[in-house]
This record gives structure tokens, C-alpha cells and sequence, in this order.
């Protein structure tokens, strides 16, 4: 595994993930009861990863039609596999988020938002969003008197706020909050245990870009370790005003 490039080392750690960032099934939930989505919606997971989460609103919504779409090819082909047993209700397509047309009763989105910028990509959504419709999307949040440990793990998001800064950018966008929680610990525990156990598997014989990528997933796994019980995102649900 000593010659591949920083991409394919990049995919060779987070290919089989369940998931591509925090999150946990009951989060979806409660968005889509904060926004009310109805049974028979139209939903968008955008920014899908491997689709975790795209199997979760078709769980939780038997009978929506549901979108996904993700720039990555590798991960769009995971997700196909994954949501094949629903039928042609699940589509998921390689593409650009932020071109996403709709009409969708709601935008899942989880923590591939600020891929795009809050305001910008709320802003870029607003047409495709059908009356009524509503965006869910989670972001990095700094919780009240941050320890010097949780401004390290977020050393690389200098956007980042507390949540009165995520509304600013959600307002500014032209939009009013529905709900909002925080995820702390599991919906981490999620993302970075099963991360954890691939690093060790795939650490045996590693070298030159994917020792470099394990290297890094390790500090950055370390990094939360420091303190878990303050490292979050904030889950919003918004829409237009
Ligand atoms: C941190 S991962 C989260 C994946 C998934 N939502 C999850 O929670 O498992 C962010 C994802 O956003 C995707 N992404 C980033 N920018 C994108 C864009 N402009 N269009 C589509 N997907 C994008 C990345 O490829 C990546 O899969």
C-alpha cells in the first residue's frame, strides 16, 4: 500500500465507514418532526457520504421519494448499495450540492454544510425548496467557555462560531430557525470509533500517503479525545422567513 496517491490513500481510510462525519439516527428524527416533513415528501440528502443517513429518512419516511447526492464517486457508489433494497424511491447521484433543484419538502445535510458556507449554501437552496419545505443541516459549534482543547480540535475551521453565530448566518440567509440541539459524545463516538478500528487495520504494513493519512486521522481522533464532552456540532432545522 505504498503507492498511492493522497486521494486513494484518503478513500482507502474512509472507504467501508458506516458513515463520513458525527451523526446518529435519532437526530433525523427529531428534524423531521421539527419540520414537520410528511409522509410522502420529497427529501435531499445532500452532501450523502456513504449513506448513512440516506437509509435512515427512507427508514423513517416509507413512503418519501429520496434524493442523495455527493461529489465523491466512491461514496455515491457505497450509498447505491446501500439504499438499493428501497427501490426506485432512493436515488442517489453523483453531483454538486450546491445545484441541487428540488422541489424538496426537506434538505438533510450533515456536516457537509460548511463545504458550501452556511449563508451561501442556504441561499443557493431557497429555490429548491417547495412551500412549506425546510433545510436540516449541522455545523461546527463552539459551546460557552471553550477550553484550549476544543479551540485546538477546530484549529482548521477558523468560520466556526457558538450557536448565536450559526443563527446570524442562518438569519442572513433569509431564513428563521425551527429547532435546534446540540450533538455532543455519541453522535462522535459514531463517526471516530469505528475510524479508530480501521486505522488499526489498515496500520500494519503502511507507508508513504496512507501512513501519512492514518497519521493524521489519528491526531485528529486524539484531538476530540481531549474533550469530548465539548466538541459539537449544532443540528438546525430553518426555513425560508
Ligand atoms: C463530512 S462528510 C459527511 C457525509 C455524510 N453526510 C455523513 O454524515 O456521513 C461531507 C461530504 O460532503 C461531500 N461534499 C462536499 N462538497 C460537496 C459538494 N459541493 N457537492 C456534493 N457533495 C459534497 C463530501 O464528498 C463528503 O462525502
Amino acid at each position: 500500500m505504498s503507492d498511492l496517491t493522497p486521494e486513494e490513500a484518503f478513500l482507502t481510510l474512509y472507504s467501508d465507514l458506516n458513515r463520513e462525519g458525527p451523526g446518529a439516527p435519532a437526530d433525523l428524527g427529531w428534524a423531521l418532526s421539527v419540520a414537520a416533513t410528511p409522509a410522502q415528501a420529497r427529501i435531499m440528502d445532500a452532501g450523502c457520504g456513504s449513506g448513512a443517513d440516506t437509509v435512515t429518512l427512507a427508514k423513517e419516511r416509507p413512503q418519501a421519494q429520496i434524493d442523495a447526492v455527493d461529489k465523491i464517486a466512491q461514496f455515491v457508489e457505497a450509498a447505491q448499495k446501500r439504499t438499493a433494497p428501497f427501490g426506485e424511491r432512493v436515488q442517489v447521484a453523483q453531483g454538486d450540492m450546491a445545484q441541487l433543484t428540488g422541489p424538496y419538502d426537506l434538505i438533510w445535510c450533515a456536516g457537509a454544510l460548511y463545504f458550501l458556507g452556511v449563508t451561501e449554501g442556504l441561499k443557493a437552496w431557497r429555490p429548491a425548496l417547495a412551500p412549506g419545505g425546510a433545510v436540516a443541516f449541522s455545523e461546527p459549534c463552539l459551546l460557552p467557555r471553550p477550553s484550549d482543547a476544543a479551540r485546538a480540535f477546530w484549529a482548521e475551521y477558523p468560520q466556526i462560531s457558538d450557536v448565536a453565530g450559526i443563527r446570524a448566518r442562518v438569519h442572513a440567509a433569509g431564513y428563521r430557525v425551527l429547532g435546534e440541539q446540540m450533538q455532543v459524545g455519541d453522535a462522535w463516538e459514531a463517526y471516530y470509533i469505528p475510524m479508530a478500528k480501521r486505522i488499526e487495520k489498515l496500520r500494519p504494513g503502511a507507508t508513504g500517503a496512507l501512513a501519512a493519512a492514518l497519521d493524521e486521522a489519528e491526531r485528529e481522533i486524539a484531538r476530540w479525545r481531549a474533550a469530548p464532552s465539548e466538541i459539537a456540532y449544532a443540528l438546525m432545522v430553518v426555513a425560508p422567513e
